[in-house]
């Protein structure tokens, strides 16, 4: 499939999910197969025209990652225009808009999903930025901002008219929150009524149930808590859309996709050749080996949901200290459980 002139190997596609969705997970999600876009953190359009350093960070990418879609949150038509130029400029593939962010520091600027309670206005924003730049400029919506306003059918017509080559509809409303599920019928709606690309989001937590959802009539699926509790998943829904069993994911297999987690991490925000532009530097986490652990402390609440054994996994990530503590405490629950088990 095609978003523009941009070609997706996959329609299956790893949703943005600020704080958790970085480089380093992206990269591994991308190596084990069946990605066919990744979405980068939402990042400030303000602060991209700013040229603040934490901005230009979280937008970073690698080439291994292509077809990559830089999402973006803003709320001013002019600097939204500007922002996906430096995103053009960066040589991302897609500039995505976020209009679904319920998140009050993001909605009262008029940005995320309070762009939904001002169609026209959001329709404009769109406009401006597809005048802007070549590469496609595309959409992730909600629902709607409650549930008497589910306007995500009228305004992705309207986006699609001012310009947009794709849109992504997460099927809840923003005063949902993550409560209830996602309303699939809307989202097969709007693929229905819009010729561009239309993706669905929301609840995919098996591999089937994202092929599922691929069969209602969306061009392609973004797999968001899915993806941090299963890098697999979107492997899986590839073999199982190919015609194959979906691979199994062994429990050593699991463990070694941490530590890899772990090492790119260790290589990344450092000052060196290759490396990323950024010195790494955090008001919260003093080291770089702290701000590894934080990182593996927030994807450990995902990833440890559904195993046996989970919550003790998370507790013991929660208490670690250090990257050694860290690494022995992944050894030992995944690779030395699965020798014993033998
Ligand atoms: C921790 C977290 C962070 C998220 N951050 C973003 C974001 O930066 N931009 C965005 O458009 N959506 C964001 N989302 C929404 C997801 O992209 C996705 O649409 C939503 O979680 C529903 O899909 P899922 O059930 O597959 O997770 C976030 C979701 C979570 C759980």
């Amino acid at each position: 499939m095609k978003i523009g002139s941009v070609d997706l190997p996959s329609p299956f596609a790893i949703a943005p999910m600020a704080g958790m969705t970085d480089t380093a997970f992206r990269r591994l999600v991308k190596r084990h197969g069946g990605c066919g876009l990744v979405v980068t953190e939402m990042v400030s359009a303000e602060g991209l025209v700013r040229g603040i350093d934490r901005t230009l960070e979280y937008a970073e990418f690698t080439e291994e990652e292509r077809p990559v879609a830089v999402q973006i949150f803003g709320g001013d038509p002019e600097k939204m225009a500007a922002a996906a130029q430096i995103v053009e400029g960066m040589g991302a593939d897609i500039v995505d808009v976020n209009m679904g962010c319920p998140v009050p520091k993001i909605a009262k600027h008029n940005a995320g999903c309070s762009l939904m309670r001002e169609p026209s206005h959001a329709a404009a924003v769109i406009a401006a930025m597809a005048k802007a730049v070549k590469i496609p400029v595309t959409v992730k919506m909600r629902a709607g901002w409650s549930d008497d306003q589910k306007n995500a059918p009228a305004l992705a017509r309207m986006v699609e008219e001012a310009g947009a080559a794709a849109v992504a509809v997460h099927g809840r409303t923003a005063i949902q929150s993550y409560s209830g599920s996602a309303d699939w019928d809307l989202v097969a709606g709007i693929a229905d009524a819009l010729t561009i690309p239309v993706f669905g989001s929301g609840d995919c937590i098996e591999a089937e149930q994202v092929i599922g959802r691929l069969r209602s009539g969306v061009e392609g699926v973004l797999v968001g808590r899915g993806v941090l509790r299963n890098p697999w998943i979107l492997a899986q829904a590839r073999d199982i859309a190919e015609g194959r069993a979906p691979r199994e994911v062994t429990m050593a297999d699991r463990g070694r996709f941490l530590l890899d987690y772990i090492e790119l991490l260790k290589q990344e925000r450092v000052r060196e050749p290759e490396g990323f532009r950024h010195a790494f530097e955090s008001p919260r986490a003093k080291t770089h080996d702290r701000w590894i652990v934080n990182k593996l402390r927030a994807l450990g609440s995902w990833y440890t949901k559904g195993l046996d054994n989970g919550s003790h996994l998370r507790t013991a990530v929660n208490a670690a200290e250090s990257l050694g503590a860290l690494h022995d405490i992944i050894v030992e629950f995944f690779m030395e459980a699965t020798v014993a088990a033998r």
